[in-house]
């Protein structure tokens, strides 16, 4: 496996200036005074969540140093059957996000119109998430199933979009190769041994990896989730595990100014519930960060969006999570976020170095009004647009802080996937709520299943019928 994008001591900086009533005023931004008064609380809970993770309640803050299933993770890749071409990855919200994040920020962002010996001998990377039949059937038919490995990935291993695209894609793949050579074109990661995918695994004796007890969905990235299409891929995981492991050291900082998980649970927690910022919009300013973005999304929305507390009160919490990318959404959002509503905190993530730089051409030295790019370059550009933005929210009272990673290395990235992690469990004892359950997802799974006639959810399928509306309906 090639050791690529190596940046061992490189580590990720934040910067929360722009989120202070100095910088924003008092209205809009956090005080000293208000952030202090929280430090007490804030380090009862990085006791409280030092103990659970004791008690191993907290799984996920173990993944880092889990290594057990790496070497397996890397053979399978190694010797992969040497006619893949396509590597198919299948499944859904925690069960793909991760993957998707980590394929567009570490792999060449044309990796798949590479010639794979430009791709390391690795195959081009798909990911099924969702049902849109035009999407799969589009899919499969572009691609020869002699050539492709199907990745299936279900924590619970009944998922129904999952599962309806994992039994297209087998029969696709049954047609093509017949179903005593099916083994060597599918790859399972589930449960060890609940669920459905785990009994077809088992009858038809796939190559299976597990997703560990105790981990939600959206915690999973450094699992062999996430861990298997990143190294199948070419990402040197170890590295990716490395500096996650380099952020859970530091975010093990009882003192909330040293630690930068705290710290950000801590201001977003006080500028959602004091400062009425009820929208978190993450805005990195690097292509391959877009859907960093979305696993963000996932991660802040189903984790801290909750009705009950955890005391069984009613409090429905939680900021609404918006991506954006810059410089692109300076054309399409910023006139919101500068002069629309006073309910967004902006995150910016910013490169120090880009992966590539490439200069602007000197030309047209007469227009003033272009002449001017020429000589610098886009990277310059690019950054110049990041600061600027900041800037110019800030000094319209818009709260936003920045982290900056000083190269994108599978290092960097793993610390910022673990940031983000531990901060939202540090955020889930702030609002008092449960980060790690998802109630909330489970009544349209079930009126889904009634609908699709699954045994036993035939009074869902009545509801569905009756409708939510009482009394006259509204149609057009
Ligand atoms: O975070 C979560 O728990 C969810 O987003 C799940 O990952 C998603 O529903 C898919 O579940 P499963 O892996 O069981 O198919």
């Amino acid at each position: 496996m090639p050791r690529k994008n190596v940046g061992r001591r490189k580590r990720i900086r934040l910067d929360f200036t722009n989120l202070m009533a100095n910088v924003v005023g008092s209205r809009h931004g956090v005080s000293r005074a208000e952030l202090k008064a929280e430090f007490p609380r804030a380090r009862e809970i990085s006791r409280l969540l030092k103990k659970q993770r004791a008690e191993g309640k907290l799984a996920f803050m173990d993944l880092p140093y889990q290594k057990q299933w790496v070497r397996e993770i890397e053979d399978y890749a190694r010797t992969m059957p040497g006619t893949t071409e396509n590597f198919v990855v299948i499944g859904i919200g925690g069960s793909a996000l991760g993957n998707i994040m980590l394929h567009s920020a570490l792999n060449h962002p044309e990796h798949n119109l590479l010639p794979r010996s430009r791709r390391g001998g690795c195959p081009r990377m798909f990911f099924l998430d969702n049902v849109d039949p035009d999407r799969t059937a589009s899919l499969l038919e572009t691609l020869d199933p002699r050539k492709t490995v199907v990745n299936v990935i279900t924590k619970s291993g009944d998922t129904a979009e999952t599962m309806s695209n994992f039994l297209i894609a087998r029969a696709w793949l049954m047609r093509a190769v017949g179903k005593k050579k099916l083994s060597r074109r599918i790859v399972a990661t589930t449960d060890e041994t609940k669920g459905h995918l785990r009994k077809i695994v088992e009858r038809e004796n796939y190559k299976s990896f597990i997703v560990p007890d105790g981990v939600g969905g959206r915690f999973t990235v450094l699992t062999p989730v996430g861990l298997l299409s990143a190294a199948v891929s070419g990402i040197d995981i170890r590295l990716l595990l490395e500096g996650a492991a380099a952020m859970d050291r530091i975010c093990r900082a009882d003192d909330p100014e040293k630690n930068p998980a705290a710290l950000n649970a801590l201001l977003h927690y006080l500028l959602d519930t004091r400062k009425g910022k009820k929208i978190s919009v993450m805005m990195p300013y690097a292509h391959r960060l877009r859907d960093f973005a979305d696993w963000y999304r996932q991660l802040w929305a189903e984790s801290l969006g909750k009705k009950l507390s955890l005391t069984g009160k009613q409090v429905n919490v939680g900021q609404t999570p918006v991506k954006a990318l810059g410089a692109t959404d300076q054309h399409s959002q910023i006139q919101l976020y500068m002069e629309g509503p006073f309910d967004k905190a902006v995150t910016f993530i910013g490169l120090e170095t880009y992966p590539k730089e490439i200069k602007i051409p000197r030309a047209f030295a007469n227009m003033e009004g272009i002449a001017y790019l020429g000589g610098r370059s886009l990277g310059e550009l690019i950054k110049a647009e990041q600061e600027s933005t900041a800037l110019a929210l800030a000094k319209n009272s818009r709260p936003n802080c920045t982290a900056t990673l000083p190269e994108l290395t599978p290092f960097t990235l793993g610390q910022l996937i673990f940031l983000y992690e531990l901060q939202t469990a540090f955020s889930g004892a702030l609002y008092n709520i449960n980060p790690f359950d998802q109630p909330g997802v489970d009544l349209g799974k079930k009126y889904a299943c009634g609908m699709m006639g699954r045994k036993g959810y035939e009074r869902y399928k009545d509801e569905v019928k009756r409708g939510a509306a009482k009394g006259k309906r509204l149609r057009v």
